[in-house]
């Protein structure tokens, strides 16, 4: 039977009908991957942190939070899709664990912070990928100024210095307007105040993108760095955009921003001021940075991985022996409630750990007499660090078959 409480740093928590924190999840809580400083994911915070070295760094903010703060607060809509239990992770009705740092926004704004960043873990249910793992680190980042003749005098001295650097820099950016009917500035914003805002941030992430990539292996030294400015939209911020940048001859989604809702501000009783914000991931840049092929490899003890990396330098990974995989399929009639994607690699990577590769969904269908629908998966069992035997494989299959049975009722074909 499945006990009453889930244990999460150290405490237990009442569970209800709406808890879906795995056990494979609950582990994960508490490690702090980035607090390594010679760990991939540390060496990349610790190199946006010295690029914005007269930032503060935030910490000790628990992963466990309400639904209010991680949504409500930043303006969430009542029916948003990220609040589906098929997306997040409920620990009961009224606690979860975050899904985005933006979380914290509220309570550091409160703390009079100026100048700010915040890396921590982040939690979303997802399908089973190199690239997609549940649990990832995301870095929030954001300046305040006065809303008055003082915000707008910084801004002015501010913008012409990172200008300046920019304009010495070899860089080519595509940008679009700071402001447009579809991304609008704030009823409660001085539109030329907005803009000014706007144009700081631009300018700051542009700066950030040459201290990450210019210049890294791979790129050639002669070319120049090309970033791409996207209108985007947040319950949170506008105006909103999206950063992409040209690497390795590929355009790379980088990360979320944009002129923070003065709502947030509000909440945090931080008046006359308004305020940018940023929220990057940080897997997916150090994927790229360092050439590391399948996001679980981040939570590898294997000391063929972790002995790879140095503090303070971007290295190129080499892949030691890659083991073979193992597929083995599973197809069954679903339940009269359904199955979620997510539900079932969850229940996946509960049973296999990272012994997991990925998921597919190799065919769905609908009975057309019966109206009984059926799905068949696919999974690909595969250690990052040994060869894993066909029985072993088979028996973690045999599991997740039977608890497919137990847990969602389903039909095996
Ligand atoms: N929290 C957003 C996300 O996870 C990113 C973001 C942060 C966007 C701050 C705007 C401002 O996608």
């Amino acid at each position: 039977s499945t006990p009453a409480t889930v244990s999460l740093l150290g405490q237990q928590y009442p569970k209800d009908k709406v808890s879906n924190v795995t056990s494979a999840i609950a582990d994960k809580v508490g490690r702090n991957l980035y607090m390594n400083p010679s760990h991939p994911l540390g060496i990349l915070q610790t190199l946006i942190s010295s690029h914005y070295h007269d930032f503060n760094s935030m910490t000790g903010l628990s992963p466990i939070v309400t639904p209010a703060k991680n949504f409500d607060d930043l303006g969430f809509p009542a029916d948003h899709p990220g609040r589906a239990a098929t997306d997040s992770y409920y620990i009961n009705r009224d606690l979860m664990l975050r899904t985005h740092t933006s979380a914290h926004e509220v309570e550091v704004f409160a703390r009079r912070e100026r100048q700010w960043l915040l890396s921590a873990d982040v939690y979303r249910r997802d399908e089973i990928d190199a690239s997609h793992y549940p649990v990832f680190h995301q870095m929030e980042g954001a300046r305040v100024f006065p809303m008055d003749a003082s915000g707008r005098a910084e801004l002015e001295a501010d913008n012409a210095r990172l200008s300046h650097h920019l304009a010495r820099a070899n860089i080519v950016i595509e940008d679009v307007p700071h402001i447009t009917p579809a991304n609008p500035a704030q009823a409660a914003h001085d539109p030329v105040l907005a803009e000014l805002v706007a144009r700081n941030l631009k300018l700051s992430l542009n700066s950030l993108m040459l201290t990450l990539f210019a210049g890294r292996a791979g790129a050639d030294a002669a070319e120049p760095l090309r970033v791409r400015w996207i209108e985007a939209y947040f319950p949170f911020t506008t105006p909103s955009y999206e950063v992409e940048v040209f690497f390795r001859g590929k355009w790379l989604e980088i990360l979320g921003c944009g002129v923070v809702q003065q709502l947030t501000l509000d909440r945090a009783q931080v008046p006359n001021s308004i305020s940018w914000a940023f929220g990057l991931g940080l897997e997916r840049i150090a994927m790229i940075l360092f050439s590391i092929p399948d996001i679980r490899l981040f939570w590898s003890q294997d000391p063929r991985f972790l002995s790879q990396f140095t503090a303070g330098q971007i290295s190129t990974f080499k892949p030691y022996s890659k083991y073979p995989a193992c597929y083995k399929d599973v197809s069954f009639w679903l339940p009269d409630t359904g199955l979620h994607d997510n539900d079932f690699c969850d229940l996946v990577r509960d049973l296999a750990g990272d012994l997991v590769q990925d998921v597919v969904l190799i065919d769905s269908f609908t009975h057309p007499k019966t109206n009984r629908s059926s799905k068949c998966y696919r999974v690909n069992y595969c250690s990052m660090d040994r060869s894993l035997s066909n029985e072993e494989a088979n028996t973690i299959h045999e599991q997740v078959i039977s608890t497919l049975k137990d847990k969602f009722g389903v039909e095996i074909r």
